[in-house]
């Protein structure tokens, strides 16, 4: 039998059950993996509460984990069993075993382990995106992270200073502050305590930031638009304090012709190509040791529930892993 992290209805952390559940055989284009590590990610609490579709229930939540291939499907190329891979973005992660569409693995360097390759993917090809391609960050650009000790937080970091930006982060408490700042921070704001445009503005001589990658929603969204220099682009990619509220696109003009966009990994692995480039780009940097991957809480898959407690309760630092 294959045991698997489940939810019969949505709701807090108690809804998810460590159960046993019918794996299947691999249809064409698909194969079996058996899996060794999960990734934690903040979209499993938004399909866990609800604010994401889950799909049928019950279903088996998660999004990313690595593995080894067992079987192949009819009609798969390019993979053979024995094959170490990883996934991003495709629910149904948390359990020991799975059946999966074979284009969406990516092939695991031999460098890279199997705890670094659950803990990298998601966050990583998130930051890549965000950096590469949403607002292309150029060399001496100010940017603003949120949650900048976080799984995300902490790889926009690093990458970031790596491309030249002056990076302005805001952190929960003190030790996160360090630890932001050990991981490339230049400027870290207190933004429980302290007012985030007006710190902006003092670290960057009163001039804003080019870009504002956002993951907190609903309470840094004003701010954030506050924070921008003009033309700057607001990149409000998650909702850790709730969604965000409808705007008038017209309060844009006045803080200084601004952007806003909510974009979604979905789409920037929606293709082949797209997902390739990226995976390419997140091997090289972390392969070459230039991008660390951090990953500061390791819990077994059948404790998940107190994994996604204390990810909500704002406890946990990088990226937390999940072993089978
Ligand atoms: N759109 C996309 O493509 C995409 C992809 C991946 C991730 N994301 C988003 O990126 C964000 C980071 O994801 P992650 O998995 O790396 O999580 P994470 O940043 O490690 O954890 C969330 C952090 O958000 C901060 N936070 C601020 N207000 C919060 C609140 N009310 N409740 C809980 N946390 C709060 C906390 O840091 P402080 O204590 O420092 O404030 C907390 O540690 C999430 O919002 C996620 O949805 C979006």
């Amino acid at each position: 039998m294959t045991k698997a992290i489940r939810i019969h209805e949505t709701g807090g952390p108690d809804v998810l059950r460590w159960e046993d559940i019918e794996v299947g055989n691999p249809g064409p284009g698909q194969v079996l993996l058996q899996q060794r590590a999960c990734g934690l990610n903040y979209i499993d609490v938004y399909v866990r509460s609800g604010l994401y579709p889950a799909g049928d229930l019950p279903a088996v939540l998660g999004m990313e984990a690595v593995g080894v291939v067992d079987t192949l499907g009819e009609g798969v190329s390019g993979l053979a069993p024995g094959d170490r891979v990883a996934y991003p973005m495709t629910l149904g992660a948390y359990t020991q075993a799975r059946v999966i569409d074979a284009d969406r693995l990516v092939r695991v360097p031999d460098s890279i382990s199997d705890e670094t390759a659950a803990a990298m993917m998601l966050k990583g090809l998130t930051a890549h995106y965000l950096l590469f391609r949403t607002y292309p960050v150029q060399p001496g650009d100010s940017i603003l992270v949120y949650a900048a000790a976080g799984g995300v937080g902490l790889l926009l970091c690093q990458w970031a200073n790596l491309l030249g930006a002056n990076v302005i982060g805001c952190v929960g408490s003190e030790a996160k502050a360090q630890l932001a700042r050990d991981n490339g921070c230049h400027h870290t704001i207190l933004y429980r305590d302290e007012d985030i445009p007006t710190r902006v503005r003092e670290i960057t001589a009163g001039e804003g930031v080019a870009a504002a990658y956002d993951s907190i929603g609903r309470a840094t969204f004003a701010a954030s638009l506050d924070s921008l220099r003009p033309f700057g682009v607001l990149a409000t990619y998650g909702n850790a304090s709730g969604p965000t509220e409808p705007f008038d696109p017209k309060i844009l003009a006045g803080k200084g012709s601004l952007y806003v966009t909510r974009p979604t990994l979905a789409t920037h692995i929606s293709t082949r190509a797209l997902l390739d480039e990226g995976a390419q780009r997140l091997f090289e940097v972390v392969g070459s040791g230039k991008v660390r991957v951090s990953v500061n809480q390791t819990l077994p898959l059948a404790d998940c529930a107190e994994a996604h407690r204390q990810l909500e309760a704002r406890e946990t630092t990088g990226s937390t892993v999940l072993k089978i």
